[in-house]
């Protein structure tokens, strides 16, 4: 994909990405606000319909945490898949700018709690808010697996990686980081949670 320059006719805010964002991030006007150079490298319709394949594009849904000292943090990712399985290998995508980025970076390790269709909640708790702002794990269940890392204890399942750091990938405004698999466990026979059911439910639960 190609990224070019979109900026926000209200505030200034200057987006970059192939599209312009939904809304502006600093002063929430419309996409419509947003102007760039070029125009759209595609026909608008073509666009529209490159943003409508983007959102067909299947994920399921994690409870990422790692560790920094005897702090804790974790976020909602989705994210996230097994990427080798000879050596068995995680792929995690983390925004620069998460708590659980700079913890991850530090200790090398991270671990994956997988969510069940139930977890709504703990969607709620650690996927809109930073652990800068609140203790996240507070009062909720939690295990210390193999690397130290929280596991959220109502999951179905997790799975703990340990980094290699040699393989960190700036994507941009994510790492990708990649994790040699070094723990894991099945809780529940639930059904995991997917994207597409998290969003297709947030609303009425
Ligand atoms: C459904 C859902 C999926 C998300 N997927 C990702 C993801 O894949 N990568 C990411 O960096 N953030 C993702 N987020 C956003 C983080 O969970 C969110 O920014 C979080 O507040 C970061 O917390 P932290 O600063 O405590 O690490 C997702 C959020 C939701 C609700």
């Amino acid at each position: 994909m190609i990224a070019q320059n979109w900026k926000c006719s209200v505030c200034g805010f200057v987006a970059v990405g192939l599209f312009p964002p939904d809304r502006c991030p600093k002063c929430h006007a419309g996409r419509d606000a947003f102007k760039t150079e070029h125009g759209y490298l595609f026909p608008r319709e073509e666009t529209e319909v490159i943003i409508e394949a983007c959102g067909k594009v299947s994920y399921g849904l994690y409870l990422v945490s790692s560790i920094d000292g005897d702090r804790l943090n974790g976020q909602i990712c989705n994210t996230l898949f097994q990427i080798t399985s000879d050596p068995p290998r995680l792929a995690v995508g983390i925004n620069h700018g998460n708590l659980t980025h700079e913890f991850i970076e530090s200790s090398g390790v991270f671990a994956a709690s997988i969510l069940g269709r139930e977890d709504q909640r703990i969607v709620r708790r650690f996927g809109y808010r930073s652990g800068r702002d609140f203790d996240k794990f507070k009062g909720v269940r939690i295990m210390r697996g193999r690397t130290g890392c929280p596991i959220y204890e109502g999951a179905i399942g997790y799975l703990e990686c340990s980094v290699l750091h040699d393989r960190t990938t700036d994507a941009g405004t994510h790492s990708i980081f990649i994790g040699d698999i070094v723990g894991g466990g099945v809780f529940g026979e639930g059904e995991p949670m997917t994207y597409a059911f998290w969003h297709d439910t947030k609303k009425s639960k």
